[in-house]
């Protein structure tokens, strides 16, 4: 695989000594959609930034298309596009404007920025709206608009730091969709920074896990759940089979596949399998029905994304963010209100 992104022991110590990225690196193929997942301040940004050429980076050898960008940073410009956390929209501005903008940023022909702003706001379905003052845009259109200037140079390479950071559940399924589609119809290589699991798990080809400047692991999404063990099938029994539960449970141990089995505080009986729990759930009704065992429900859980970061961080993100969230929430209200 041709590799688009290389980048071999990066280290960013800010100025006042703090120690943003420590020792990272990765590759990405092209055409691969690659996440950093990690919670506030775990050096995501300052990856993207040292990548783009925004910021120098302190230690490190970084290559993007093959080209070294700390020994030819005027390399970068052209070949990459960026969506930063902060959606950077003038909004005095219509939508046109704003990409046209960028365009001239580039120093595009007149006629080709047109041209090219028509095709990039079609793509992100906003053609309709293009003379519309960008104020008047909800948050999931502004965070297109966005992306879609970062298209207006066709770079090759495309950086989105936490793109659907603070949208809801629909909108932010809907720029996933956008971004699917830039990496299949222009077979773009896509690096993204997320704190969101689901985005990461939907999203990604491979995810980094990122915490304090250092990478806890790399994999795609699947290989990921499978490292930290098989599913888990949940189980609770009848009030009736109370005698003879026991002895089910006996036998179900003596499956091959099953791992261990547990009870939890509302008597659901949860069976680590280690492998596919689909495949065992019929024998596990079968040995309860040899056994005169009533299964009141059972069902299916695979490990998710959630418990892999659990087990490379030993935190939960959910805890750290959501503080975080609601400052979002309420920053962007209050620029609502004020318009
Ligand atoms: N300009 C800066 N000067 C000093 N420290 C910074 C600066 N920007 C970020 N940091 C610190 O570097 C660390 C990583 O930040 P950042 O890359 O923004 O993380 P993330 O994007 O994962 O939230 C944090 O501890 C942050 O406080
Ligand atoms: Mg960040």
């Amino acid at each position: 695989m041709e590799k688009a992104i290389e980048v071999r022991n990066l280290t960013k110590i800010y100025k006042g000594g703090s120690v943003a990225v420590n020792d990272v690196s990765f590759c990405v193929s092209k055409g691969e959609i690659f996440g950093f997942l990690g919670p506030n301040g775990a050096g995501k940004s300052t990856t993207i930034k040292v990548l783009i050429g925004l910021l120098r980076p302190t230690r490190g050898r970084l290559f993007l298309n093959g080209v070294n960008i700390v020994k030819h940073p005027e390399q970068i410009k052209h070949n990459t596009g960026y969506a930063a956390q902060e959606t950077a929209i003038d909004d005095r501005l219509t939508c046109l404007e704003n990409i046209y903008l960028q365009g001239h940023f580039y120093h595009l022909p007149r006629k080709e920025i047109k041209k090219r702003s028509e095709d990039v706001l079609k793509m992100f379905d906003l053609f309709d709206k293009r003379n519309n003052l960008s104020n008047t845009f909800s948050g999931g259109m502004l965070k297109r608009l966005d992306i879609a200037e970062a298209l207006i140079h066709r770079p090759k390479i495309l950086f989105l730091d936490e793109p659907t950071l603070g949208l809801d559940v629909q909108t932010r399924q809907a720029i996933w969709e956008y971004i699917r589609n830039l990496r299949y119809q222009n077979e773009m290589t896509i690096f993204l920074t997320t704190h969101y699991m689901e985005e990461a798990d939907a999203l990604c080809d491979r995810i980094a896990i990122i915490d304090q400047g250092r990478i806890k692991t790399i994999d795609t999404p699947e290989n990921l759940k499978q490292q930290i063990g098989g599913d888990i099938i949940t189980v609770s029994f009848s009030e009736i089979s109370n005698g003879k539960v026991q002895k089910t449970l006996e036998k179900v141990k003596q499956i091959s596949q099953v791992k261990e089995i547990s009870l939890d505080k509302n008597k659901i009986y949860r069976i680590v399998v280690n492998q596919r729990g689909d495949k065992i759930i019929p024998e596990i009704f079968s040995i309860s029905q040899k056994n005169e065992t009533n299964i009141n429900s059972i069902r299916l859980q695979r490990p998710s994304l959630e418990d892999v970061y659990l087990h490379f961080t030993g935190r939960t993100i959910q805890e750290e963010e959501e503080n975080r969230e609601n400052l979002i929430k309420t920053r962007i209200m209050k620029r609502r209100l004020r318009r």
